[in-house]
């Protein structure tokens, strides 16, 4: 395992652009204070590297919280995400320039497609997301992107993408934490050089009670949300924990001071299903598949 020591190490993705190896999520961070002032905390902890998307209806507090942290812009490693009803390629460059507006920028530094369209919903499935990866590699080449990638995709839908893409994408996020850890999806993403993301580190808080991740906690002295954000970094995974508490935003970027056995890893392996969200790509709830 590479050995990180600060939020700001970072790992390379396939096209150089360096991604900050903890972020920051913003998934069900409500719009307005809560989300603003939870991303100016995350900012003054020391994360430089801040996750939202269109769908979570908070792109303009995410922008607020940047600018009154006083960090610089160029700083900061700033994620987004297209959402379902803006598959194709026109819609795609609306979008990302609706996000850019919402967000006070005029850049982001990686934009992923939320949720692949799936034969379920389309017979077009793989026509309808090269339509809209054409719009991001569009949106990259003119700099508006800096690197581009998708999220919650599955082999079966990465393939077809990586087949005909002009620009390959460079990031999968999916859901990971100990007791879900897409083991498949992780291994085609690492031999294809694909940086995985972990959305829901902490299983939306779910895994915190599980009793294998508190004895491993307690052995170090540390929480289980520090064992949760350890295990996906040491998995070679970039944690993205959410939190709008500002001492749990702090106290979630101390995990450079332990390291987890192989033992413990394998026990965290080993821990049955635990805290999956039920968002599957190819049988996500409707809201996800159709919009
Ligand atoms: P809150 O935002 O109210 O502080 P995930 O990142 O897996 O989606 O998990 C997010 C959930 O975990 C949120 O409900 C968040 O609560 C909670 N959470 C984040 N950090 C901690 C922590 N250190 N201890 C307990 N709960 C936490």
């Amino acid at each position: 395992m590479k050995q990180f020591s600060t939020l700001t190490d970072t790992v390379r993705l396939a096209n150089g652009v360096e991604l900050p190896v903890v972020g920051f999520g913003t998934w069900q961070s409500p719009s307005g204070d809560i989300c603003r002032d939870a991303v100016k905390c995350a900012l003054e902890s020391g994360y430089r590297h801040i996750d939202t998307a269109s769908a979570y209806g908070n792109e303009e507090s995410v922008g607020e919280g940047i600018r009154l942290s006083g960090v610089r812009r160029e700083e900061i490693f700033l994620t987004t995400k297209h959402w379902i009803s803006d598959r194709g390629y026109d819609k795609t460059i609306r979008a990302l320039e609706d996000s850019l507006r919402r967000l006070g920028t005029d850049y982001v530094d990686l934009y992923l497609i939320h949720w692949p369209c799936v034969e379920k919903v389309s017979p077009d499935w793989e026509a309808v997301n090269l339509s809209t990866w054409r719009g991001f590699e569009k949106l990259c080449r003119d700099g508006k992107i800096r690197a581009i990638g998708v999220s919650n995709f599955l082999e079966g839908q990465l393939a077809p993408l990586l087949r005909d893409a002009e620009i390959p994408p460079m990031v999968n996020q999916i859901e990971f934490h100990p007791g879900y850890t897409q083991g498949e999806t992780v291994a085609y993403c690492r031999a294809q050089g694909i940086a995985v993301e972990a959305w829901s580190p902490l299983g939306c808080g779910k895994v915190l009670s599980d009793p294998t991740v508190n004895a491993i906690a307690a052995a170090h002295g540390k929480s289980a949300a520090h064992v949760c954000i350890r295990y996906a970094l040491q998995k070679g995974v970039v944690p993205l924990p959410k939190s709008v508490t500002p001492s749990r935003i702090a106290d979630n970027a101390k995990v450079f001071d332990f390291a987890l056995t192989e033992e413990e890893m394998d026990r965290l392996d080993a821990m049955p299903l635990c805290g999956y969200s039920g968002f599957y790509p190819d049988d996500a709830p409707a809201d996800v598949l159709y919009g």
